[in-house]
Formats: C-alpha cells, sequence, structure tokens
C-alpha cells in the first residue's frame, strides 16, 4: 500500500493523539452528565455497568473508528471512499462520513449552548451571587438558585451571547489547524483540566460526607439498578439502567461519528493503537469517576438529593457551594473546569466538517471554520428557542419514544440515542466485517495467534456491533 499522509499535517508525537483524543472525549458527558444519571439510576452498580460498557463495547468501537481513520488519512467522507475503492466494497459505506458530518454539526448546535451556560456560571460564582443562600431558609434557597437558571435559560439574547462565545472560542482553535490549534491547545488544557479537577475532589474531601459520596459511587447495589421504581406493592425488571450506562459510554468516547476518525487519520504510522485507546478510555473513565467524587459529597453534605436530573449541576450544585465555605471560588473552578472540558470536546465535534471543506479544495482552513463555524452557530438558535419561545413546540409528540420532547430533547435524543449508534454500528461492522482481515492485523500490529488479538477480535467483531445496536433498539423503542 502506497503510503498516505494527511494533508492537515500530523500530530507531532502520539501523546499529542493521546491528549487530544482524550480533550474530545472528556466533555460535558463526564462532569454534567454522568454524575446525574449516575445519581438518576442508583449509584454503584450503575458505575460499573458503565466501566464494563467502556471496556466490552466502546473502547472496542473506539479502536474500529481510529483505524479506519488512520488507514484513510482523510476527513471520515474522504476517508470512506478510500476505505471502499481499497476494499472493493460498496459505495453505500461513505453514508458514514456523510451522516458522521450531518451528526457533528447538530451535536455541536446544542453543546454550544450548553457549553455557553458554563461559562455563564462562571461569573455568576465568582461574584459571590450564590453566597447569600447561607443565611436564607431551605425552600427560598432553593427558589431563588433556580431562578438563577431559569432566568438564564428564558432570556434567548443571554444565551445567544454565551452561546456565540463559546462557538467563537471553538473556531479560535479550529482554525489554527492540528499542530497549532488542536494539538497545542488540548496540551495546555487537559493538564489544567486534571489540576482544577483534583483541587475539587481535595475540596470535596474536606467536607465530611466524603466518604458518603464514596459509598455512593462504589457500593454496587444491583437491586436499584435493575428494579428502579420499586414500591412495597409491586417491584418491575428494568434493563433500562444498563442501556443508560451503554449509551453514555459510547457518547463519552466520541464514537459513531467519525470525530475519533479523523483525529486517527492524522496518526503518524507504528505505534501501538490498543495502548492508546486504553489511554485514553481510561482517562475518560478516571474523570467521569473523579467529577462524581467531587460532586456528590458536596451535594450529601448541604442535605441535597443526588437524583435531580440535568439540573444537579446547574441547581443543585450551586446551592451547595453557596453555603460553603470559599464556595465562590472553589464553584467558579468548578465551572471553569466545565468549560475546559466542553471546549476541548467541541472542537472534535468542529474538525471532521472543517477537514472535509478543506480537501474539496474550495476553501482554505480559516474560510472553512468561519463558514462551518457560522451555520453552526446559526443553527443552534433551534437549541436556544427551545428553552423559552418555543418551549412548548413538541412536534413528535405522536411518537411514544419522543412524547414531550422540546426541538432541544429531539436533537439530543435523536443524535446521541439513534444516529451515533447507526453510525458507530456501521464502522464497526465496516472494519471487522468488510475489511480484509489482514488489514486490520496489520493495524492493530499483533500476532494473529495471540491470545490478546483472539479476545479483541472477539469484542469487536460480536460484542461491539452487538452492544452498539441495543442502543438503538432501545432509542427507537423495539426492546426494554
Ligand atoms: N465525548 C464528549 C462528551 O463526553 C462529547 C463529544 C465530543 C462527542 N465529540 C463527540 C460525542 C463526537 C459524540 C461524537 O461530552
Amino acid at each position: 500500500m502506497a503510503k498516505r499522509i494527511s494533508i492537515h499535517g500530523e500530530w507531532t508525537s502520539h501523546w499529542g493523539f493521546i491528549v487530544a483524543a482524550t480533550g474530545s472525549a472528556v466533555g460535558l458527558g463526564n462532569i454534567w452528565k454522568f454524575p446525574y444519571i449516575t445519581g438518576q439510576n442508583g449509584g454503584g452498580a450503575f458505575v460499573l455497568a458503565y466501566i464494563l460498557s467502556v471496556l466490552l463495547v466502546a473502547a472496542p468501537a473506539l479502536i474500529a473508528e481510529v483505524i479506519l481513520g488512520r488507514r484513510g488519512k482523510q476527513s471520515p467522507i474522504h476517508t470512506m471512499q478510500t476505505l471502499v475503492r481499497e476494499q472493493q466494497q460498496s459505495r453505500l459505506w461513505v453514508g458514514i462520513g456523510w451522516m458522521g458530518i450531518l451528526v457533528g454539526f447538530l451535536i455541536l448546535s446544542y453543546y454550544s449552548v450548553i457549553g455557553g451556560w458554563a461559562l455563564a456560571y462562571i461569573p455568576r460564582l465568582v461574584s459571590g451571587l450564590f453566597s447569600t443562600v447561607g443565611s436564607l431558609p431551605k425552600e427560598q434557597a432553593t427558589l431563588f438558585v433556580q431562578g438563577t437558571f431559569t432566568h438564564l435559560i428564558e432570556d434567548p439574547e443571554r444565551l445567544l451571547l454565551w452561546h456565540t462565545l463559546f462557538m467563537l472560542m471553538t473556531m479560535t482553535v479550529v482554525a489554527r489547524g492540528v499542530q497549532a490549534g488542536l494539538e497545542q491547545a488540548t496540551r495546555f488544557l487537559m493538564p489544567l483540566l486534571f489540576v482544577v479537577l483534583l483541587v475539587l475532589v481535595g475540596y470535596a474531601m474536606s467536607t465530611d460526607k466524603f466518604m458518603q459520596g464514596v459509598h455512593f459511587m462504589f457500593n454496587a447495589d444491583f437491586h436499584k439498578l435493575f428494579y428502579p421504581n420499586c414500591t412495597p406493592a409491586s417491584c418491575e425488571f428494568s434493563g433500562r439502567g444498563v442501556l443508560i450506562a451503554l449509551g453514555h459510554a459510547f457518547f463519552t468516547l466520541s464514537l459513531g461519528m467519525g470525530a475519533m476518525m479523523v483525529y486517527g487519520a492524522y496518526l503518524p504510522k507504528h505505534f501501538s493503537l490498543l495502548k492508546a485507546t486504553g489511554m485514553i478510555a481510561l482517562a475518560d473513565v478516571m474523570v467521569a469517576i473523579l467529577a462524581g467524587l467531587a460532586i456528590f459529597p458536596i451535594v450529601f453534605s448541604n442535605g441535597l438529593e443526588p437524583n435531580q436530573g440535568p439540573g444537579l449541576v446547574f441547581n443543585t450544585l450551586p446551592l451547595a457551594f453557596g453555603k460553603m465555605p470559599f464556595g465562590s471560588f472553589f464553584g467558579g473552578l468548578f465551572f471553569v473546569l466545565l468549560v475546559l472540558a466542553a471546549w476541548t470536546s467541541s472542537i472534535s465535534l468542529l474538525e471532521p466538517t472543517v477537514a472535509w471543506m478543506v480537501e474539496t479544495k474550495k476553501f482554505t482552513r480559516v474560510s472553512a471554520t468561519a463558514w462551518a463555524g457560522f451555520f453552526i452557530w446559526l443553527f443552534g438558535l433551534v437549541t436556544i428557542f427551545s428553552f423559552n419561545i418555543w418551549s412548548e413546540v413538541k412536534p413528535l409528540s405522536m411518537f411514544s419514544s419522543f412524547a414531550n420532547k422540546t426541538l432541544f430533547d429531539l436533537l439530543d435524543f435523536i443524535t446521541s440515542n439513534i444516529m451515533l449508534p447507526l453510525g458507530g454500528f456501521c464502522i464497526v461492522i465496516f472494519a471487522m466485517w468488510r475489511m480484509r482481515s489482514a488489514d486490520i492485523l496489520e493495524e492493530l500490529e499483533l500476532p494473529e495467534a495471540s491470545t490478546r488479538y483472539k479476545i479483541l477480535r472477539f469484542l469487536m467483531r460480536y460484542v461491539a456491533p452487538f452492544g452498539v445496536l441495543m442502543i438503538f433498539l432501545n432509542a427507537i423503542g423495539v426492546i426494554a
């Protein structure tokens, strides 16, 4: 095979790839979503289901996606075109690339709005806005914090301002290119993220409820996971918690839309994909767990509940920080953390589109970033309005799977529960059932007779596609 190289440049080292990919993986999913779905699904047993999902389904799928990228060396669309030719497969597989670009567009349009919320909360905390709640009775304090959040999301102009800022931050990095943009930014931001996270865990340790947080995260109560709505009268089994864990594992590793594919395309040859993907998955899980260890003790030590859903970070936490010593500082730091995580992820949502536009030769990197960024920014208005002027617009309510979902809920649901698993499914199937196994073996750089290869092949060929299919079937209401 002729040696292909990426026209966008390559990571300067393996670390460049590992850090950038970890930056993509570690995002709002880890720090905003993971703690609240853990809270809703009973804690420890859910954490275990999530770790197993990463290990058995998501990490093998990650390897498959990176392999395709490293072989094709271009944006997902052109990578798939190259591979389809090389492997003499149907051109329909190129659909993986097209859908990837579309999903990246859609996800970034709302991801940026939520990233904007995190930005908006930094000044709110730092200015000590919430420190007044300490002197209020509990109900009033709760109302005040909730009111602050409602006030933000009900104001389209304010949301637009923060969304614009977040998009500009994302575009600035992507416009600078692979080495000077993506690699440099993540190399600086990711260590910072880890430091901030550790400081916050340290802060949580200083509360007297730290052990309760640890217990909540690690005490595996399977009853809570499998029988979520138990009353003394009836107990019904449900696999939903496991499917949520599975879906989340998949989302948190940034799979299914070609983000990891394009990061793989910038990878120099010859270094262990297994080691790299292992490190990325491990770092991703660790951040999620540390985020839980930072959040739950703070929640418990203020007598609050961990099962508050999406508002956990924006409603429950500010209340807790408001009552704690140095809460403004550490609370501000928490939202800095959230912004860092979201920022290094959002660039990976934009990069596949920009890479593709540059490859068509009609754009420079800067103009591609400007155009793509502009349209994503504009489409972000849909999300912004679904919290206020369009909050009653629920277009697909006639289908039970979509009942009561606003436009934002629909965007989130359709992209992360339907399109990503579908894309991910096609990616593993193409890699493991359509490509010559000799080529996969060459990419994995493992001896064919080794046990490691056999296990990996089993996971990639059977377990991963099955797991991903389950997420999809659950989302469209076929199972569970
Ligand atoms: N993994 C990120 C998170 O946990 C989100 C993300 C970034 C993503 N790029 C992606 C999700 C690509 C799916 C596909 O928040």
